[in-house]
């Protein structure tokens, strides 16, 4: 199983035959769970603004929402920035979500040779757990923000990493990304040893997401409530994925 912090840290044909995990925990991967658990039909995800406003002007009036941020803010004309919480029944219900941010859909991207795309954050990360128990060639494949690796989406990866090895193969190969995100996970969260592990509460995880290069730009625009949106560990029981030949994301 492989983790990487950021997306250029593998090759699109490294990910080939694969099941990736996209993870852009603040907040691209969180709010694709929100619009889909909230009725959306689909997930259309788009790498340009130009190209998302073009894909949504082919797709019938009415039932499309266009969505997604730049540095962090709603982009003019579209319906929706990238705030989990936007995603309502009455906003995308029964609505294809047109979607771009600035990581989240290009790391989307980077992972189309692979077999499986799977969307992850912590609001479904036991869901996504029970897809990866069964899968062989894992690759854990973290969004960063603008470049640098970001706290939020390799404590996901940790996690995972973790999980895995208790709940699965105990002698599953790790690359060293992977071994560096599941310390990082431990350190921040594993109990002393004589104690038993406790839920993870929402609170706790959303002080260490606040820590994080993108929690900072979040709260340093005043959207600190995303952060306990994405904190919402085990929220969602379900798992959205990409077909990777038309690009569609649905819940499966
Ligand atoms: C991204 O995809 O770049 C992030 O979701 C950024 C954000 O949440 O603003």
């Amino acid at each position: 199983m492989n983790a990487y912090a950021l997306p250029e840290f593998v090759r699109p044909d490294e990910l080939a035959g694969g099941t990736v995990v996209v993870i852009d925990v603040l907040r691209a991967s969180t709010t694709i769970v929100h619009a889909l658990e909230a009725g959306a039909t689909e997930v259309v995800p788009c790498q340009e603004v130009e190209e998302a406003r073009a894909v949504a002007a082919r797709l019938p009036r009415g039932g499309v929402v266009l969505g997604g941020e730049r540095r962090g803010l709603p982009i003019e004309g579209f319906d929706l920035g990238n705030s989990p919480e936007e995603y309502l029944p009455g906003r995308v219900e029964g609505k294809t979500v047109v979607f771009t941010t600035t990581n989240g859909t290009r790391a989307i991207f980077r992972a189309r040779q692979a077999q499986r795309v799977l969307i992850g954050a912590f609001v479904n990360a036991s869901a996504v757990l029970e897809q990866l128990l069964r899968q062989e060639q894992i690759h854990l494949l973290c969004a960063g923000t603008r470049g640098q690796l970001s706290r939020d989406d390799v404590l996901l990866a940790g996690m995972l990493v973790d999980r895995i090895l208790r709940q699965g193969d105990p002698d599953y190969q790790q690359n060293a990304q992977a071994v560096t995100a599941r310390e990082t996970w431990r350190q921040a969260f594993a109990p002393p040893a004589d104690l038993p592990a406790e839920p993870l509460a929402p609170q706790q995880l959303a002080e260490q997401l606040r820590h994080s290069t993108g929690g900072r730009n979040l709260i340093a625009i005043g959207l600190d409530d995303d952060i306990l949106a994405a904190a919402q560990i085990d929220r969602f029981r379900s798992v959205p994925e990409m077909d990777p030949e038309r690009a569609r994301i649905r819940l499966r």
